[in-house]
């Protein structure tokens, strides 16, 4: 990056930091049960109520009890069951419209981070009716009181219970961003780990790594509290105990009760400290291929902290002995080392994969520009690259299938066109295909050996 670019960011992100203790942040308030949400719906005279979820969850029965609750204090509801994982403004318009047709006077997030951004977005349309969804994009772009908002998480997690961040995609342009602003956080939360317990052991895995990268993304930027240093840290020590218990059995009710809690934490550090590259790097790949949000960021964690190297090293030690993932006299180098084995050990032991597919060489240019534009200025990670070396760590991630002439040994010649690949390119490119088919002969056979233990 341009050193006056750099010094731009680091200015920004310290007026940020500057400011931090007088930002109106705030908590969402907790709700033990669904009954007590809709106590407080009948407290506050609201007739009828929009339920904003997906059809998944709604086939499943999730919402059931709450209907009941509600039903049984007169509470009428509407259920809008359409959106869809990386939510569009077209799910956030279409929700709209409900809620306005039927006359609501709140709202109820229940899902994972689509449904209750696309919750919260949503309320920002309401209140923001001359305001299209793209003029939010950024940072307070909103400025003005939501509906009530009450969220119920069904995934462990996102943390948008608790975050002033709404992520949209615009399903025309394929450009995912981040709505960022106050009133986006939610009034009122239910923590009720029951919702999870049917969670498939593939999203257990991937949400929770994403709780991960929210912890270690914060603590390792350069805009910390000490609260969100704790928060950090709980997050991951938590994440550390209980998510191979969740992974291996969904219903281990103390499991799913501390991820949840884990995952909470983690949006509590991430909203005031910021995420970073793993995350605008992730999003665009969400905008562009509907890659799960979770399962990007899992891939793409241990790559980041690999490349930020010395310029994270104290605090990403800091972090790995507080949390116990390394031993607390570890040498900074040798902490940093465990915590990085860690994640990649927990992705390969959840069949994480360690590459993406479908990345096309063609569409990286201009993800890479959308990584930039979320993350510069605003983002405080340790070291700052633009669009042109992010570009790279879609090639570090890309399947060696799809990279097709990209690989170590090719260059591009002047115009812009691939270059035959050479020898040692062709060598390189071959054993990164054996070592991707090796990880993915394993996983299978890990699969089999887990479906055979769960049929005797
Ligand atoms: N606002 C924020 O602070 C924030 C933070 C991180 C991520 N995000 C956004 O959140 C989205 C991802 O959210 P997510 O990872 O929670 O996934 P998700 O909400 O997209 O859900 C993934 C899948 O899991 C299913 N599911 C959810 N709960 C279930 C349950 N209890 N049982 C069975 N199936 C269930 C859903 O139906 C869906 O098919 C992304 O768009 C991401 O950008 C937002
Ligand atoms: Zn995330």
């Amino acid at each position: 990056m341009h050193p006056v670019r750099k010094l731009w960011c680091r200015v920004y992100q310290t007026a940020f930091r500057i400011v931090l203790p007088v930002l109106p942040y705030r908590e969402p308030k907790p709700l033990k049960t669904f009954g007590d949400a809709a106590d407080l719906l009948v407290r506050k005279n609201i007739a009828r109520v929009l339920i904003v979820t997906d059809r998944n969850i709604t086939k499943l029965g999730l919402t059931r009890e709450l209907e009941q609750d509600l039903t049984e204090r007169g509470v009428a509801y509407t259920i809008f069951d359409e959106v869809v994982p990386n939510p569009t403004i077209t799910n956030v318009e279409a929700a709209r419209e409900r809620y306005l047709a039927d006359g609501c006077g709140a709202i109820i997030a229940f899902g994972g981070g689509s449904a209750m951004d696309c919750a919260k977005v949503t309320g920002a349309r309401i209140v923001r009716p001359k305001k299209p969804v793209t003029k939010m994009r950024g940072i307070l772009r909103v400025l003005r009181p939501l509906p009530l908002l009450i969220a119920v998480p069904t995934t462990a997690g996102t943390g948008s219970e608790t975050t002033l961040a709404a992520v949209i995609t615009d399903d025309k342009t394929h450009y995912k961003y981040p709505i960022n602003d106050f009133c986006l956080i939610p009034h009122y939360a239910v923590l009720d780990y029951r919702t999870t317990l049917g969670l498939p052991a593939h999203i257990t895995a991937t949400t929770g790594m994403d709780a991960l990268v929210h912890a270690t993304e914060a603590y390792i930027g350069r805009s910390t509290t000490r609260e969100t240093r704790e928060r950090a840290i709980e997050a991951v020590s938590l994440i550390r105990s209980y998510l191979l218990r969740a992974y291996r059995d969904g219903s281990d009710a103390e499991a799913r009760a501390q991820m949840l809690h884990a995952a909470y934490c983690a949006g509590i550090a991430f909203t005031k400290s910021y995420v970073g590259y793993v995350h605008a790097v992730a999003h665009s790949l969400g905008g562009q291929y509907g890659i799960a949000h979770g399962l990007a960021n899992a891939v793409l964690l241990p790559y980041f902290l690999d490349e930020y190297g010395e310029a994270c090293e104290k605090r990403l030690a800091e972090l790995a002995r507080r949390s116990g993932v390394a031993a607390a006299d570890a040498e900074d180098a040798e902490a940093v080392r465990a915590f990085i084995t860690w994640t990649r050990d927990m992705n390969e032991q959840m069949d994480i994969p360690a590459t993406l597919p479908g990345i096309r060489n063609e569409d990286i240019p201009a993800m890479a520009s959308h990584a930039d534009a979320e993350g510069n200025p605003l983002y405080p990670v340790p070291r700052l690259m633009d669009a042109h070396e992010l570009e790279r760590m879609y090639h570090v991630v890309q399947d060696p299938v799809d990279a097709c002439g990209v690989a170590e040994g090719t260059h591009e010649t002047v115009d812009g066109a691939e270059a035959a690949p050479t020898a040692p390119g062709i060598v390189a490119r071959m054993k990164r295909v054996v070592r991707v088919a090796g990880r993915r002969a394993k996983r299978a056979a890990r699969r089999a050996r887990t479906t055979v233990r769960q049929n005797r």
